[in-house]
C-alpha cells in the first residue's frame, strides 16, 4: 500500500462513525431532527423515527419525522411520517405536543403501528394520554387512530385487590396528606393513584413499545404522575391495549424507558425526572415482562456518567447479538439543536455496561446483525 493509500485509508477509519453528541447531518447536510425517537429495521433498511423540534419551542409544529439508512450511520430525510392536524380541536392539532414516538411492524395485519406520548394543545403536561397512528409503508404517511388513557376501570394485575376504601380517605385527606411524606409514598405504592385514575384511564407519558419474541407486543409508560411505570400488553393489531397490565417500581420516578432482551432477560433503562435536564439513568432486569422488576445501579460509566453523559435514554436497538443505547441530549433553549448519543451495549458478568466513547463505528455491528 502506498503512503497516500494508507493515510486515505486510516482516514476512513478514523472518520467512520457515530459521534455522541455531535451534529448529524442527514442526506442534505441538515442536523437529523427526530427527537425522543427509535428505529426500526424493515429488511436491510433501518427507520429512524423522532420528535420533529421547532427550533423555538418543544411543542410540535410539523409531526413525526422519518430517516432511513442502510448503515446506520448516513441518513436519507424521507418526511414527515406523521403530520400534526390544521383542524382546530383534533386532538394532534398543532401546538400539541407529541413525544417519543415509536414504531413497530405488525406481521397479521403488514401494518405498521407508531405509538407516541400526546398532551392536548394548550394543556400542558395535563391530557398524559397515549396516540396510535398506522400505515401501509414503514415511511407513512400515517393515520392517527385514536387518543386516550390507557385501560379505564381495569387494575393491574399485579394490584389485583386493592382496598379502595383506605385509598379513597387517603385521596380526600388533602391537604393534610403532603407529597413526599413516608405515609403518602405508602399510599402510592399502594395505588393511590392507580385508584384515582382508575375510572378514566391511567396517565401515559413518556413511553416506548417493544415486540417480545413471540411477536406480543406491550406499551411501557410513565403514569401515575410520572411516579410509577406500567407495562401494558397490545392486542393482536397492536393498536390497542388488552386489559393486562402491570405497574413497575411504583413510587421510583422513572421516565424514558428503553427496554431490550438478552440471553432470555429483560433489561430496562430509564432516567429520573428532572425535565430536561440530564440525570443518573436506572436500570432493572426482570426474567419475565410482567415482571416481577429488579432495579440494578446505573449501567453508564465514563465522564458524566452520573449525568447519563448529558443525555436521557430513548431506545434500544438491537443488531443480532449487539445493542445499541439511545438518548437524548435536550436542547430546550434551541429544542431543534437537541443532539444524539448512540453507544454500543456491551456485557460484564452478563450485565449491560453503556461505555461512553467519542467516537465509533456502528456498521462493524452490522456483520452478524
Ligand atoms: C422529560 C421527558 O423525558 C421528555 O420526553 C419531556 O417530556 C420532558 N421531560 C419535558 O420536560
Amino acid at each position: 500500500m502506498t503512503f497516500i493509500a494508507a493515510l486515505l485509508s486510516s482516514t476512513q477509519f478514523a472518520m467512520a462513525g457515530i459521534r455522541p453528541g455531535a451534529v448529524w447531518p442527514d442526506n442534505r447536510g441538515i442536523h437529523i431532527n427526530a427527537h425522543g425517537g427509535g428505529v426500526l429495521r424493515c429488511g436491510d433498511t433501518f427507520y429512524w423515527f423522532g420528535e420533529h423540534k421547532a427550533d423555538t419551542t418543544s411543542s410540535a409544529m410539523v409531526g413525526v419525522t422519518c430517516y432511513s439508512s442502510k448503515d446506520l450511520e448516513h441518513w436519507t430525510y424521507r418526511g414527515v411520517a406523521l403530520k400534526v392536524s390544521y383542524a382546530k380541536g383534533s386532538d394532534i392539532e398543532r401546538g400539541c405536543i407529541l413525544e417519543r414516538p415509536k414504531v413497530i411492524y405488525n406481521k397479521k395485519t403488514g401494518k405498521y403501528v407508531m405509538w407516541f406520548h400526546l398532551e392536548l394543545k394548550g394543556q400542558g403536561y395535563a391530557a398524559a394520554r397515549y396516540g396510535v397512528a398506522v400505515a401501509d409503508k414503514p415511511e407513512g404517511p400515517y393515520t392517527f387512530l385514536r387518543s386516550g388513557r390507557v385501560n379505564p376501570g381495569i387494575w393491574p394485575v399485579n394490584l389485583a385487590n386493592p382496598d379502595t376504601t383506605a385509598l379513597t380517605e387517603a385521596m380526600n385527606r388533602k391537604p393534610e396528606l403532603q407529597w413526599w411524606t413516608p405515609e403518602w409514598m405508602e399510599y402510592i405504592k399502594q395505588g393511590m393513584l392507580t385508584w384515582r385514575d382508575y375510572d378514566g384511564g391511567q396517565m401515559a407519558r413518556d413511553q416506548t413499545v417493544y415486540v417480545d419474541d413471540d411477536g406480543k407486543a406491550y406499551h411501557i409508560y410513565s403514569s401515575e404522575e410520572n411516579l410509577t411505570l406500567q407495562i401494558a400488553e397490545l392486542t393482536d393489531d397492536y393498536t390497542a391495549h388488552t386489559g393486562r397490565y402491570v405497574r413497575v417500581a411504583p413510587g421510583g420516578q422513572n421516565e424514558a424507558p428503553a427496554i431490550f432482551k438478552h440471553n432470555g432477560t429483560y433489561w430496562m433503562i430509564t432516567s429520573g425526572c428532572t425535565g430536561w435536564a440530564p440525570n443518573k439513568a436506572r436500570m432493572f432486569k426482570a426474567s419475565s415482562i410482567f415482571g416481577p422488576w429488579e432495579q440494578l445501579p446505573t449501567p453508564c460509566v465514563g465522564p458524566d456518567a452520573d449525568k447519563t453523559f448529558g443525555g436521557q435514554s430513548t431506545y434500544v436497538l438491537q443488531l443480532g447479538d449487539n445493542f445499541v443505547f439511545m438518548a437524548d441530549i435536550w436542547r430546550p433553549e434551541h429544542p431543534s439543536d437537541a443532539r444524539y448519543i448512540w453507544l454500543p451495549i456491551t456485557f460484564a458478568d452478563g450485565v449491560p455496561v453503556v461505555k461512553w466513547t467519542d467516537e465509533w463505528d456502528i456498521t462493524s455491528l452490522l456483520k452478524n446483525r
